[in-house]
């Protein structure tokens, strides 16, 4: 484990020539959808940018950077734009037919949630929901690196813009962060680097 993370590395340079196979994409794709949130509501979508000449716009609106059109495949981690009692009730029924229980069994973590949700303010949600779609990122990138696929976790980009460009409004969506994946190309310097991370002493703490 610890081998396949020092190999993985924000990776700059994708080899456009290699391709993630269909079936590891469909597992790095189930690898976010089994990610766990808070309360378990998920408040996120995955979007895989399939478009061509949308990766352009994309990379246009992200400071020009190649990892969104170059790498193999481009994933757009989205959060929900509100959380309501709508998107609580209809948890609440996935829960009830999951487990095969009536959803009035679930009143009580119901209201839990409800109470919780209300006890923040909008951008207190936002950025919650947010939250929850990095936890998302993190598995995706470890996941990633156990399967020796390239990652490139990404927030240089204009949100607005990305949210335009993909019609995420309509949709009830925001750009939170993305993550080309890939395979490095063979001359990407950073690749040789030697990671950079605080000594133990500094970021660990025993008490
Ligand atoms: C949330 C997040 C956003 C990032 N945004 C970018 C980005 O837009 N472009 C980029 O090249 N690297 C980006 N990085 C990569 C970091 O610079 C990199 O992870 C960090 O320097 C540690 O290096 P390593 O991942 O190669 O070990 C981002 C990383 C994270 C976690």
């Amino acid at each position: 484990m610890i081998n396949d993370l020092n190999w993985r590395y924000a990776t700059k340079k994708f080899d456009y020539s290699k391709k993630v196979s269909k079936q590891d994409l469909e597992d790095l794709l189930e690898v976010l959808r089994l990610s766990p949130s808070s309360f378990g509501l998920q408040p996120w979508k995955f979007i895989v940018v399939k478009n061509e000449a949308l990766r352009q716009e994309i990379r246009k609106n992200s400071w020009d950077q190649p990892q969104v059109t170059d790498a193999s495949d481009l994933i757009v981690l989205c959060s929900l734009k509100t959380m309501d009692r709508d998107v609580v009730k209809k948890f609440i029924n996935t829960i009830a037919e999951t487990w095969k229980v009536s959803p009035e069994s679930l009143a009580g973590y119901e209201q839990k949630m409800l109470g919780s949700i209300k006890a923040k303010s909008p951008e207190e949600i936002s950025n919650w929901m947010k939250r929850q779609v990095y936890i998302a990122l993190g598995m995706l990138l470890s996941a990633c690196a156990q399967k020796k696929i390239d990652a490139c976790p990404m927030e240089g980009f204009i949100p607005k813009k990305v949210d335009e460009i993909l019609g995420l409004e309509a949709q009830g969506l925001e750009s939170v962060v993305m993550c080309p994946i890939g395979y490095r190309a063979s001359d990407d310097s950073y690749a040789v680097l030697k990671k950079v991370r605080l000594d133990k002493s500094k970021v660990l703490i025993e008490r």
